[in-house]
Formats: structure tokens, C-alpha cells, sequence
């Protein structure tokens, strides 16, 4: 029997989200239906509501999530009723040309849940990112639920769950960044805070962290860094180059999704160094560069999906290094909030006044 729980619907282009009553299906084969803890509001739930993504309204938000596995449909043998999971956008096929040649991260093919959760009136709905965690229970392919301790707080969990995860793995799966390296990060909200996280725990000598709000400096120090440049008032290459002997950084991640600060990014890096693109571009964005300083600085010019990650290898992994005091994921969340937040919420992250707005469930 479907399950009467509420959520937060974005009922259509521009308007305000709204919560609402939702029917979860029992989970039919591979499916999951999970008890939502936690779940931490993201740029792309906004992009949703805009109607940036798609057209596929009324969407369920919510991505970022936490919670525990209630039941589980035939043929589920990872994960059992109790258990306490992330939720994930990439849950593997296995199958696919790059599952297939042992890349997994970039599966093509990932799985959702096959039955739709849907409105009282049976409107059928579309979930964010496959998941929809704005919800007191969603509906997954059980794939998408990676188990990990416990006793993690569920609020600090979940973020790993996107922002957190796309910005440390830009550093240790994309950049590859190694110890001893220079690492320069622009743009320092959730994801790029997240690299400069992840380029320290990956050994970086140092660490330069450019942004165009002080604020956002001051917390980028906090989560590591050990330079900070105001591009707004100073040249950000420049800058770095300053900071790197005169030559620029070995791995320079751009986490603002823009072609300037793109450009920044490729000529603040050392020649044969790496630039990696974690900031989401819009489709007007264009990019342009002399084709011989994309042949003669040499390196790598990569863009960073859900930082490359593997869920199922790398939750555990983090949520281990946080128990154990080696990385602070707390750090990230910002304030806690309820299932009616989420709007207010958006405008906060809008003013730049937070990293992450967390919604808990009772
Ligand atoms: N130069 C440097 N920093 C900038 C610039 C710029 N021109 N423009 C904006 N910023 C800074 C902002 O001041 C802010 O600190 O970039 C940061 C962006 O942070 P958030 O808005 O909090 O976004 P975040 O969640 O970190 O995501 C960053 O990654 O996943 C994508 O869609 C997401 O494109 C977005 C990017
Ligand atoms: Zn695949
Ligand atoms: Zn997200």
C-alpha cells in the first residue's frame, strides 16, 4: 500500500515551492523506500524551481539526504530495513561502455527507481536527481542507498550526498591532487570549500582560495586554505602566480561555473598542470582561448560530474575520516531547518549568507 507522507513540490516555473501531500509506492524489485533524516538544500533544487533543468514539473525536490532504509522490494541484497544511508545520484549500472572499460564514475546508465511517486490526485511527479528528499520518505532504486556508520549525524551525511562530494572529489578523483602540491580553488561556497577540504586531506602544500566575498575567504581559512586572494579588488592569476614562485598552481579547481573565471583557472595553472571544472555552466556560456595556449601550457583540461565519485567507495571513506576527526563535514552545514524552510531557504543561499540550509525530520 502507497504511503502518505509530505513534501516539498515545485509545482511549476518560478513558483514558490509548496509543501504537499505525497503517495511513496512499496518498492517494488531493486527498490528501496527510505525514512529521510536529513536532506540539505542545493543550488540545483533552485535550478529546478527555475525551470533550468527541465519542463518535467511538478518536481519532488531534495537530493542531499540522509536517512534509514525502511523496506526493501525483491531481490535488494545491499542494503536491509535499519540500516542508515546516503542517498546517491549514481547508482552504477555495470553494464554500460564505461562501466564496462572500468570507470564506473562515469556510468551512463545509472539506475532510479522504476515506479513514479506521485500527488494525492495521482499527478505523477518528477524527483530531483532520481531522489526527492524533501520528503518524510522516498522512493529509490536501491542502489542509490550506500550504507555507512551510523554515527554520523545525519545532517552532516547527507551533504556528502552532492555539494560536499562533487567539491572534495574534484580534488582527489578529478585533480588527483597529491601531497606536496599547489592547489588554487575560485570560488568558495559549498563545493569549492568542499575542495579546498579535500586537496588538505590529499596532502597540498598550499592552498589558495579566491573569491569575490570576504566572508567567503575568512571560511575558505577555516576549511584550509592557506592564501586567500580577493579577485574583486586583485588578479587572481597574478595572485597565484605570486603565491607558486612565478609559475602558477599545479591543480587549479574552478568552482563557479563561469568562462572568466574559467580563464582564470587556466592561466593561474603551472604548464602540464591541471585545471578542473566543478561550477555548472548555463547554456549561453561560451569560452574562448588561443588554441596555442591550450597546446602550449600542456596538461589536462577536465570537468568534474558529482566529483567523480564512487558512492559506494567513497562514503564510507569520508564519513570515516569525519568520525575520526580528519576532515570537519560539520563545518558545512550552516543551520537546521524544517520541511517548511525550504523557500526562505533559497533566498538565503541567493544572499550568499550560507553554506548549507539542512531541513530535519522529526
Ligand atoms: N570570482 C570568484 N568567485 C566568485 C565569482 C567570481 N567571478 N562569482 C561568484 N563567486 C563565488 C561566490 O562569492 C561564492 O562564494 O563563488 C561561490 C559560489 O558559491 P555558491 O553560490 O555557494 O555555490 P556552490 O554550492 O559552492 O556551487 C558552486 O558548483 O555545483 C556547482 O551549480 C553549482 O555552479 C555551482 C558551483
Ligand atoms: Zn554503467
Ligand atoms: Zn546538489
Amino acid at each position: 500500500m502507497a504511503q502518505q507522507v509530505k513534501g516539498v513540490i515545485a509545482p511549476g516555473k518560478n513558483e514558490p515551492v509548496r509543501v504537499e501531500t505525497i503517495l511513496v509506492p512499496d518498492p517494488g524489485p531493486g527498490e528501496a523506500v527510505v525514512r529521510i533524516q536529513a536532506c540539505g538544500v542545493c543550488h540545483t533544487d533552485l535550478h529546478y524551481k527555475q525551470g533550468g533543468i527541465n519542463d518535467d514539473f511538478p518536481f519532488l525536490l531534495g537530493h542531499e539526504a540522509a536517512g534509514v532504509v525502511e523496506t526493501v522490494g525483491d531481490g535488494v541484497t545491499d542494503v536491509a530495513p535499519g540500516d542508515f544511508v546516503i542517498l546517491n545520484w549514481r547508482a552504477v549500472c555495470g553494464k554500460c561502455r564505461a562501466c564496462r572499460r572500468g570507470r564506473p564514475w562515469y556510468c551512463f546508465d545509472t539506475h532510479n527507481a522504476r515506479q513514479r511517486m506521485t500527488l494525492t490526485d495521482g499527478t505523477e511527479l518528477s524527483p530531483a536527481l532520481g531522489i526527492g528528499a524533501f520528503a518524510e520518505k522516498t522512493l529509490v532504486a536501491a542502489g542509490q542507498c550506500t550504507k555507512v556508520d551510523p554515527a554520523a549525524a545525519p545532517a552532516v551525511a547527507g551533504l556528502l550526498g552532492c555539494g560536499v562530494m562533487a567539491g572534495i572529489g574534484a580534488a582527489i578523483n578529478t585533480g588527483q591532487v597529491g601531497r606536496g602540491d599547489s592547489v588554487a580553488v575560485i570560488g568558495c561556497g559549498g563545493v569549492g570549500d568542499a575542495a579546498i577540504v579535500g586537496s588538505r586531506l590529499a596532502g597540498a602544500a598550499r592552498i589558495i582560495a579566491v573569491d569575490i566575498d570576504d566572508r567567503k575567504l575568512e571560511t575558505a581559512r577555516t576549511m584550509g586554505a592557506t592564501h586567500t586572494v580577493n579577485s574583486r579588488t586583485t588578479d587572481p592569476v597574478e595572485a597565484i602566480r605570486e603565491l607558486t614562485g612565478g609559475f602558477g598552481a599545479d591543480v587549479v579547481i574552478e568552482a563557479v561555473g563561469r568562462p572568466e573565471t574559467y580563464q582564470q583557472a587556466f592561466y593561474a595553472r603551472d604548464l602540464a598542470g591541471t585545471v578542473v571544472l566543478v561550477g555548472v555552466p548555463t547554456p549561453d556560456m561560451k569560452l574562448e582561448l588561443p588554441l596555442l595556449d591550450v597546446f602550449g601550457r600542456g596538461g589536462a583540461l577536465k570537468s568534474s560530474w558529482y566529483g567523480d565519485c564512487l558512492p559506494s567507495r567513497d562514503f564510507p571513506m569520508l564519513i570515516d575520516l569525519h568520525q575520526q576527526g580528519r576532515i570537519d563535514l560539520a563545518a558545512f552545514v550552516t543551520e537546521e531547518i524544517g520541511l517548511g524552510d525550504v523557500e526562505k531557504a533559497f533566498a538565503r543561499m541567493h544572499e550568499g549568507d550560507v553554506l548549507r540550509s539542512v531541513v530535519m525530520f522529526g
